[in-house]
């Protein structure tokens, strides 16, 4: 994932990273819980940011959020419903396009604001 040369948003991008990284396909729900938990952590950070900072952008922002959050619950449901085929893809395949997407078109106005705000430090 592109750093926005942002650390406080950084941080859990790289996080996000790691855990895509470490996922571990024989332990699929568990594994995929933890990538939604770190998410909504994630995305309550930033949306704290944005409101402490007066970011014009935070009603699309979060939007956008929220249909990740949507995507990432409507697989999940999936794979308690026993169909595997269609999680696993788009963990394989899916879900690193939507976060790229995510991050370089969206969070990088974030990270620009915030730099012209000198609030990118964490
Ligand atoms: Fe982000
Ligand atoms: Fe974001």
């Amino acid at each position: 994932m592109p750093s926005l040369n942002c650390p406080i948003m950084d941080h859990y991008h790289e996080e996000f990273d790691a855990l895509l990284a470490a996922f571990n396909i024989n332990d699929f729900a568990r594994s995929f819980e933890r990538l939604i938990n770190q998410t909504v952590e994630h995305f309550t950070h930033e949306e704290a940011l944005m409101k402490e900072h007066h970011f014009q952008g935070y009603s699309e922002h979060k939007e956008e959020h929220q249909k990740i959050l949507n995507e990432l619950a409507y697989f999940y449901e999936m794979t308690q419903n026993g169909r595997m085929v269609f999680a696993k893809n788009y963990i394989q395949h899916g879900i690193r396009e939507r976060f790229d997407l995510h991050i370089g078109n969206i969070d990088s106005q974030l990270a620009l604001f915030l730099k012209q705000h000198n609030a990118c430090l964490s």
